[in-house]
């Protein structure tokens, strides 16, 4: 049976103050898709695609890999990092747009898989930003008390969601997944999270077929779905956006960007992540990249962002980190989290 937690800290019986990362875990397919692969199979070039994003490559899963498998690897990694046993785990929040089937969520599919007892497990659909939404949600049930232990993970498969005909998507997004195991703590931890979205924006990102709309589009694309962007726009607004989230996480916690210590963003365009490096004063080298390597992976690209440089020894215990997404819907997130 699911065990039954005592929803209080040790500390005089107040409510849990804070949630903290005990772990993370990340995940990436094998196969590597270069620019250079993406030439020879459509009308785009190295150097426009390294220019107008900073993207160099990417991951994309091959046949038998899917968002559970890559987010089950990312999540066991996560678990292991923690020290915790997966049965003491209260909650697993999985931020995914890309879930391998319309139902059960892709965290059932894995919550036996990963040896969780009966939690409760869900996937949060906030497109890129679905791991922040995700973190929200996992640091609030701790906060609230009715967590100890928490499974986040961000997971998605965009490859089998754009169309591999055309440029201005394809060449965008790949596959990978990240995770962390979040616990009660007396000490800081996630200082705040804070989501949002508007949507005034639906036709700007958005794709063109779905289950309850259904799929006459999708003759086009080999009988799937695809990702639909008015790239333009998008990143007008998403650096924005960004700008304002940014001082609304800074200004809730009553710091000042001389505070933090690392940008962990969303990696769907090294420009954008540049512009917030610029409105923050911080130097590049406390900016974690990947986009290069990974392109945008969607709701995965900050817990594996994070994990990088968790495990390259980057991010040490007691940094202010921010993080940061933005994406369909349009959604947007941000945590502050004294790792
Ligand atoms: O993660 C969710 C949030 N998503 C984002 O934040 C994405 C935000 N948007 C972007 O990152 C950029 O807008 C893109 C990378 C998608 C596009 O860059 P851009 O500088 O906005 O280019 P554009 O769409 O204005 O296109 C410029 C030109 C066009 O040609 P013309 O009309 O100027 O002749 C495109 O046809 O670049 C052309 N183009 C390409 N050329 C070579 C578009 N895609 C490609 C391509 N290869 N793959």
């Amino acid at each position: 049976a699911h065990r039954v937690f005592d929803p209080r800290v040790s500390t005089g019986g107040d409510r849990v103050k804070y949630s903290r990362i005990a772990g993370t875990g990340s995940y990436l397919p094998d196969k590597i898709v270069t620019n250079h692969d993406l030439e020879a199979i459509m009308d785009t070039n190295d150097q426009w695609i390294r220019e107008r994003t900073g993207i160099r490559e990417r991951r994309t899963v091959i046949e038998g890999e899917t968002t559970a498998t890559l987010a089950r690897a990312a999540c066991q990694k996560a678990i292991e990092a923690a020290d915790v046993d997966p049965n003491e785990i209260d909650l697993f929040v999985m931020g995914t747009t890309t879930p391998d089937l319309v139902f059960p969520s892709t965290a059932c599919l894995l919550q036996k898989q990963l040896g969780l007892p009966d939690c409760g497990a869900m996937d949060v659909n906030a497109a890129c930003s679905g791991f922040m939404y995700a973190l929200s949600v996992g640091d609030k049930y701790i906060r609230c008390g009715d967590a100890r232990k928490v499974l986040v993970c961000g997971a998605e498969t965009l490859s089998r969601i754009v169309n591999w005909n055309k440029r201005e998507t394809a060449v965008l997004f790949g596959d990978g997944a990240g995770a962390v195991v979040l616990e009660a703590s007396d000490e800081p931890g996630i200082l705040s999270t804070h989501i949002h979205a508007n949507g005034n924006y639906v036709d700007v990102l958005t794709t063109n077929a779905g289950i309850s709309v259904g799929w006459d589009a999708v003759a086009e694309n080999d009988g799937k779905p695809e990702i639909m962007m008015r790239g333009n726009e998008v990143f007008k607004v998403a650096v924005r956006t960004l700008g304002r989230i940014v001082e609304e996480t800074l200004s809730a916690n009553d710091m000042d960007k001389t505070d933090l210590d690392w940008l962990i963003p969303h990696q769907a365009n090294l420009r954008i992540i540049a512009a917030m490096a610029r409105m923050l004063d911080m130097n590049m080298d406390h900016v974690v990249v990947t986009v290069d390597r990974h392109g945008n992976t969607s709701a995965a690209s900050v817990p594996l962002a994070l994990d990088e440089a968790v495990r390259d020894g980057r991010i040490q215990r007691g940094d202010m980190l921010l993080l940061e997404a933005f994406g369909g819907g349009f959604t947007w997130g941000s945590a502050l989290i004294k790792y």
